[in-house]
């Protein structure tokens, strides 16, 4: 049995870019595997300043979780800001890291060239929060999107650096855990999906907002009569990840023999959509009913990661100097 951590910002409605790059992974991994999972709400701060909607957002992702198939007797969900180990170590390793390999980070480039998020202290240092929320669990492997691979490197670096610096093998190595064929999930407009770029397909939006972003799915301009490329269609590649190797085969046929339009692909995409969230949609419903429960799992999920960070944490004081 391997140990798993992953966390996700609690910064938006999901879409299923999330699901597919993240959480089904982490859902399927609680069978077999003992796991840790958190709502990344320090993280999130760097983008969410509003108080009522960030904790919106954060009872919001526990409830998808748990509709989606978080089964909280097999992994432990908790809350990042109830485990103060997280700030505590993300400083020290402040104090071991040098600014070159923060300035190397993609996101933290991103923010600076792009302007896509305010650069902000907390942006600049955030792989230092990240690779704390990691090696205080002791993980094997932390599964992940692609764009989180250069964090769990960092992350790597920083274990080693410390564990150099101070002699002792107190942080243990975890390996990025990616699929590859769903490490980048396209939006309706063909890039990434993403909240930021407008292009999402939200797991639990309504009726109206499901069937306009699938509907809305940019194609190119071919009619009905004529032979499509499944590879280059964002309908065809979002279909395959709902369906089973024969319906794709399927659509794949009914592209490449003409006489089947793009609104027709759409339609039979938003039929699988439904049939495979529909279960999770009217689950989450209910579970939305009973926000005590809610609360009841994330507080007996700090407490579980609250044990295991102050094992770490100890270790790390003790090596450093800080234990009096
Ligand atoms: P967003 O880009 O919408 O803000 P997040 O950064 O909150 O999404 O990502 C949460 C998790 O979902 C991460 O593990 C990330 O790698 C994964 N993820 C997000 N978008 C995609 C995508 N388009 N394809 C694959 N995985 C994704
Ligand atoms: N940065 C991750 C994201 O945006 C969220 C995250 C924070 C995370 N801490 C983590 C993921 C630790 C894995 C492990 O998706």
């Amino acid at each position: 049995m391997s140990r798993i951590l992953s966390g996700i910002q609690p910064s938006g409605k999901i879409h299923i870019g999330n699901y597919f790059g993240a959480i089904r992974q982490h859902i399927e991994l609680q069978s077999k595997h003992e796991c840790f999972y958190f709502l990344a709400n320090l993280h999130a701060l760097t983008t969410t300043r509003d108080k009522e909607l960030l904790e919106q957002y954060s009872v919001d992702l526990t409830l998808d979780y748990l509709a989606l198939g978080l089964d909280p007797n097999k992994a432990t969900l908790f809350v990042q800001s109830e485990i103060p180990e997280h700030t505590e170590l993300a400083w020290i390793f402040a104090t071991i890291c040098s600014p070159g390999l923060l300035d190397r980070a993609h996101a933290w480039k991103d923010a600076v060239t792009k302007k896509k998020k305010d650069p902000t202290v907390g942006l600049y240092t955030y792989p230092l929060l990240m690779a704390a929320d990691i090696l205080l669990y002791e993980p094997d492997l932390v599964p992940v999107g692609q764009d989180q691979k250069q964090h769990i490197e960092i992350a790597r670096d920083l274990a080693q650096k410390f564990n150099d610096t101070y002699k002792l093998e107190v942080f243990k190595l975890p390996e990025p855990m990616i699929k590859e064929e769903v490490a980048i999930i396209p939006g309706t407009d063909g890039q990434k999906m993403s909240k930021s770029y407008n292009n999402t397909i939200e797991i639990f939006a309504d009726e109206a907002k499901v069937k306009k972003s699938i509907m809305g799915i940019v194609t190119d301009s071919k009619g009905v009569e004529d032979k499509k490329d499944p590879k280059s269609c964002n309908v065809f590649q979002l279909y395959q990840l709902f369906a089973t190797a024969t319906e794709t085969e399927n659509l794949r046929d009914k592209y490449l023999a003409g006489g089947f339009g793009y609104g027709d692909a759409k339609k039979t995409l938003l039929e699988k959509f439904y049939q495979y969230f529909g279960e999770s949609r009217e689950k989450r419903v209910a579970l939305k009913s009973d926000l005590d429960y809610v609360r009841e799992v994330l507080k007996n999920g700090s407490v579980k990661a609250q044990e295991q960070a102050k094992l770490v944490m100890h270790k790390v004081k003790a090596a450093t100097g800080l234990k009096f």
